[in-house]
C-alpha cells in the first residue's frame, strides 16, 4: 500500500568509511523516515549512529549510496549549506553553544544566517525559549547554565528557523537520569507541537521504546525492531 506521508530521509546502501578505507563504519544501510516520524537510532556506542547522523546533516559525505535529506541530496556544498540553515536541525550530545555569550545570543545565531528580522527573531526565542523552560535565563551566559539548561538551549537553537527535519545525536547523554528524561520529553513533545520529524541517536533502551520507530545499529548495520 503506498503512504501518502512525505519522504524527509531517504538513504540507500549508504556506504563510509574513515581514514582512505581502513576504517569501514557503515556498510550499505538504507533507511526511509516520513514526515512527523520519531525515529531513535538505537546502538552500543562505536556503531556508526553518529556517522549516519552527520552523513544526514551534511556534516561529512558519503563513499557510496543514495542520500536525500528534505528532498536535496547533501553531496553538493550548496545542498549542505541549505540543509544546515533552513531545513535542518542540529542537537549534540555536548551542547556546542558559545559559553561567553548569552543564551539570548546564542540563538541569534541561526537567525543571523537567514538574515532573519531582529523583531521576528525575538518573538520566535521567546516562544521557544518559554515552551522549553529557559525564558528566566535569556540574559545569562551559556557557562553560567546547569547542563539541563544547556541542552534545553541547544535544542532551541536547533528549532529556531523550524526546520523540517530535527537531527539529535545523544542530546541527553552527558545528563543525569532525571535531567535526562526531562530533556527527552521536551523534545519530543516540541517535535509533536512543531510537527517536526526526528531522528535521534541513543544508546538508552528507555529513550529508544518512547520514540515510534526504533533502529538498530550493529557495526554499521540497521535493522528495524518493534518499539
Ligand atoms: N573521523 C573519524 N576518523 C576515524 N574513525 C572514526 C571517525 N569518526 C568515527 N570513527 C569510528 O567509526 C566508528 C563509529 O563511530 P560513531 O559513528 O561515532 O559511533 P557511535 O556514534 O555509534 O558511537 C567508531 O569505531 C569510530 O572510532
Ligand atoms: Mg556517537
Amino acid at each position: 500500500m503506498s503512504d501518502p506521508r512525505e519522504i524527509v530521509v531517504h538513504a540507500h546502501e549508504v556506504t563510509k568509511s574513515y581514514d582512505g578505507g581502513r576504517i569501514p563504519v557503515l556498510h550499505e544501510v538504507s533507511l526511509t523516515v516520513r514526515t512527523g516520524e520519531l525515529v531513535a537510532l538505537w546502538g552500543a556506542s562505536g556503531s556508526g549512529k553518529s556517522t549516519l547522523l552527520h552523513l544526514l546533516g551534511g556534516l561529512d559525505v558519503p563513499d557510496r549510496g543514495e542520500l536525500a535529506v528534505c528532498g536535496l541530496d547533501p553531496r553538493t556544498e550548496e545542498n549542505r549549506l541549505t540543509l544546515r540553515r533552513r531545513h535542518l536541525g542540529f542537537v549534540f550530545q555536548l551542547h556546542n553553544l558559545i559559553p561567553d555569550l548569552t543564551v539570548e545570543e546564542n540563538l541569534r545565531v541561526p537567525a543571523l544566517a537567514i538574515n532573519r528580522p531582529r523583531r521576528e527573531t525575538a518573538a520566535r526565542i521567546r516562544e521557544l525559549a518559554g515552551q522549553v523552560g529557559i525564558n528566566h535565563r535569556l540574559a545569562h551566559r551559556i557557562q553560567d547554565l546547569s547542563g539541563g539548561e544547556r541542552q534545553r538551549t541547544a535544542i532551541c537553537r536547533a528549532l529556531l528557523n523550524s526546520p523540517r527535519l530535527l537531527l539529535a545525536d545523544e542530546p541527553t547523554g552527558s545528563l543525569d537520569e532525571r535531567t535526562g528524561a526531562t530533556v527527552f520529553g521536551l523534545l519530543k513533545d516540541l517535535a509533536e507541537r512543531e510537527r517536526i520529524t526526528v531522528v535521534l541517536a541513543t544508546h538508552e533502551r528507555r529513550f529508544a521504546e518512547a520514540c515510534h520507530r526504533i533502529i538498530r545499529v550493529r557495526d554499521g548495520r540497521l535493522d528495524e525492531i518493534a518499539p
